[in-house]
């Protein structure tokens, strides 16, 4: 019997899979209610998010909203990581919050069984991921709709997993430029973080910013789980061009990278595979086509579901 299954076993592992890495990580990128269309149930992911994975070697699968249980797990099963974007939609009751929630419930008992599963918030998603944790709305309103700011590193981004391989010059480059992009109205205020036990024992603040006069959490990693948060775009620097305080520099587009490839490398530690090669391709984002929204919308492309 034991034969048996180690023949099966090194029959059917694919050439891509090394005994402690996943050379094909598939990432899961959650969609959100199209604001303009509350009505007709459609949904969307801006195409920047599917660059930023693929440009440091992930393929993506878009994760739809509104879908059953049973569907969100098989899929969990499926995929190697979660991106939560950036986006318009309420973080207590949307099929965005739903899915966000499902995903993120499965991730913890996962990564307890050590099936390590990576969740990664953008903006909006980081806002997600702060009330999946707490457990409560603690949002404090600040003036940051459109601007990028250099980071304020803490003592803790020293030790942080996110910036452990970034080169030391865009380190410097990251603390001094503005080279990340805000645009939320609400942020989680240190003074918050500080005074909530969850949050606290959950993450490490890595950066903090400022609007001048709430100190806000910018970056965050959870200590204990693969769970990561960005108050800021590091999609947007790459790939997204509608907006003058993009910044576009070499240092920023360099940032876009090394922040996909630390999530894709976490990716990498995940071994979810589909049942099988068809229902791998049936489920992937090449099944459709972006649309070229740039010359009116706030996205270059977008995939509309
Ligand atoms: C989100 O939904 C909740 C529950 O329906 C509601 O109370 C809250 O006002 C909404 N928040 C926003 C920002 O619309
Ligand atoms: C950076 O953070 C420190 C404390 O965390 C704060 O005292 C300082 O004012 C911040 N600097 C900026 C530019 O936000
Ligand atoms: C912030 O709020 C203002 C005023 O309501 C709105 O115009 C803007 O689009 C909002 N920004 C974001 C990023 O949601």
């Amino acid at each position: 019997m034991f034969l048996f299954v180690l023949f099966i076993s090194i029959f059917f592992t694919p050439f891509c899979l090394s005994v402690n890495r996943n050379d094909a990580p598939i990432i899961g990128v959650l969609a959100q209610e199209l604001r303009s269309s509350r009505t007709s149930q459609r949904a969307y992911i801006a195409a920047s998010y599917v660059k930023f994975l693929e440009a440091a070697g992930a393929r993506v699968v878009p994760v739809m909203i509104n879908q059953a249980p049973e569907e969100y797990k098989k899929l969990f099963n499926s995929i190697n990581g979660i991106l939560l974007p950036g986006g318009g939609v309420n973080i207590t009751s949307s099929g965005y919050e739903r899915a966000a929630k499902f995903f993120y419930e499965l991730a913890i008992e996962a990564n307890k069984r050590e099936d390590y599963f990576p969740v990664w918030g953008t903006c909006l998603g980081f806002e997600q991921l702060i009330y999946l944790t707490s457990g409560k709305n603690l949002l404090t309103n600040t003036e940051t709709s459109g601007l990028a700011l250099p980071l304020n590193f803490t003592k803790e981004a020293k030790t942080s997993r996110i910036f452990q391989a970034f080169p030391a010059e865009l380190m410097a480059d990251l603390s001094s430029e503005p080279l990340t992009v805000n645009s939320h109205n609400w942020s989680l205020a240190v003074l918050t973080y500080n005074k909530n036990d969850e949050l606290r024992k959950f993450y490490k603040v890595v950066s903090t910013n400022t609007d001048g006069n709430v100190e806000f959490v910018s970056t965050m990693e959870a200590y204990d789980y693969p769970i990561y948060g960005t108050q800021w775009h590091p999609e947007k620097n790459a790939f997204e061009w509608s907006r003058p305080y993009n910044p576009h520099s070499p240092s920023a587009i360099r940032t876009t990278f090394y922040m996909a490839e630390f999530l894709v490398s976490e990716a990498r530690k995940n071994f979810h595979t589909f049942e099988s090669k068809e229902e791998e391709s049936k489920a992937l984002i090449y099944n459709y086509n972006p649309i070229y929204t740039g010359t009116t919308g706030y996205f270059e492309q977008m995939y509309i579901f």
